[in-house]
């Protein structure tokens, strides 16, 4: 398995994960103290500091942030006018061709009004190879630097290497909304059929997919987040978030940062920081744990409840192609995901 699994998660795992999950060591004395520091530094975004934020270490050097260094002109070139822009994180195992990247990508050309999307889209590569493709394609690309955790190698999902990427990603992310970007998160195992933006407007602070949607956009106790696929402001409360949940990756060991964010949800981290958080319909914002009831309204179709990029690959091309064929029916019927229900069989991973 490699990283391509990385939005895959099931939820049903996670939410097992902290049921049984020890608590993750945020004492209440330090939520405390991390409150008051939030509280007492309103403003921009942009004004913040790593000396704001004095008792989690900064893993970038806080002037460069100012100067254009290579994040920064990376996310200037790619953003649009009010500094919102696409991110996905692409490694190797995806460039082949016609593999993960290739889809995304064709998905992107043949939705409807998203291949203008394209232009706002970062690449994060975390690896060489990656970094190549991306330059040969002409897209926007960031070569993120894996600070010892070896890419290099396939990473078995769920294995020390694997959880280490989540957590790279978690930390470069939380870079990305200190220096006072919005971003669109998203899976590359996800297609792209109509555009998000065009839903992704309430105004709320993070606006996140779930595998399992219980109707109710803003109940945060049981609907099944799933961190493949999100839309977040930039402001205070959204990084004091990612304060939060980055800095419970060393009192998390052997779970990855999507079941520590499921779990910090439920323990009420939303409400605490003060945050509007709405929960993505699956009509809508859809994925193979639970599929879209409408082709004129889906948006996306993530490859969820499924391991294993071979499976995922051959189920989304059956997917884009019956969107293709049946967009404008109301009625969605989507073809049955053999390929990932096959894996599952195989493996027992999922229930
Ligand atoms: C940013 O601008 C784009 C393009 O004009 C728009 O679609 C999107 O809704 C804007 N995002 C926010 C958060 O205002
Ligand atoms: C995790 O622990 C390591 C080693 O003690 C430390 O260097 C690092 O800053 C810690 N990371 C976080 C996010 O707390
Ligand atoms: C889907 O259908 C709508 C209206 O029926 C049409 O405007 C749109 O172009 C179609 N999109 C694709 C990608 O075929
Ligand atoms: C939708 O399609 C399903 C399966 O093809 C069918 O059983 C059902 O009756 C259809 N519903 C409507 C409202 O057409």
């Amino acid at each position: 398995m490699d990283l391509a699994t990385s939005g895959a998660a099931s939820a049903r795992e996670s939410s097992k994960a902290v049921v049984v999950g020890r608590r993750t060591g945020i004492t209440a004395c330090s939520l405390l103290l991390l409150s008051l520091l939030i509280y007492a530094c309103p403003g921009p975004p942009e004004l913040f500091s790593s000396t704001a934020f004095p008792v989690l270490q900064h893993p970038f050097d806080a002037r460069k942030s100012v100067e254009r260094d290579e994040l920064g002109i990376a996310l200037e070139g790619t953003s649009m006018k009010n500094k919102t822009l696409i991110i996905a994180i692409l490694n190797k195992a995806y460039i082949g061709e016609n593999g993960m990247l290739d889809l995304f990508l064709l998905s992107l050309h043949q939705g409807e009004n998203t291949e203008f999307l394209i232009n706002y889209l970062l690449l994060v590569a975390v690896d060489e190879l990656a970094f190549n493709r991306c330059k040969a394609l002409q897209l926007h690309c960031y070569h993120l630097d894996s600070e010892g955790v070896s890419f290099s190698k396939e990473a078995f999902y769920m294995s020390g290497n694997f959880i280490k990427m989540m957590w790279r990603r978690t930390q470069f992310l939380r870079e990305v909304l200190r220096r006072g970007y919005s971003f669109i998160f998203t899976d590359m195992d996800i297609l792209w059929l109509r555009n998000p933006l065009t839903r992704l407007n309430g105004g709320e602070d993070l606006q996140i997919s779930c595998d399992n949607y219980n109707g109710q956009p803003f109940d945060a106790t049981s609907n099944l987040i799933n961190t493949g696929f999100y839309f977040i402001s930039s402001n205070s409360r959204t990084i004091a978030l990612f304060n939060r949940w980055y800095g419970a990756m060393n009192s998390s060991s052997g779970m990855k940062d999507q079941d520590v964010l499921l779990k910090m949800s439920f323990d009420g981290v939303f409400e605490q920081l003060d945050m509007k958080v709405r929960y993505l319909d699956t009509d809508y914002f859809s994925g193979f744990c639970q599929k879209s009831k409408d082709f004129r309204k889906v948006i996306t179709v993530h490859a969820n409840c499924c391991i294993g990029s071979n499976a995922k690959l051959i189920d989304l091309r059956a997917f884009l192609e019956a969107w293709k064929i049946h967009n404008g029916t109301s009625n969605a019927s989507w073809p049955k995901h053999k390929s990932c229900l096959l894996a599952k069989n195989r493996k027992l991973i999922l229930v």
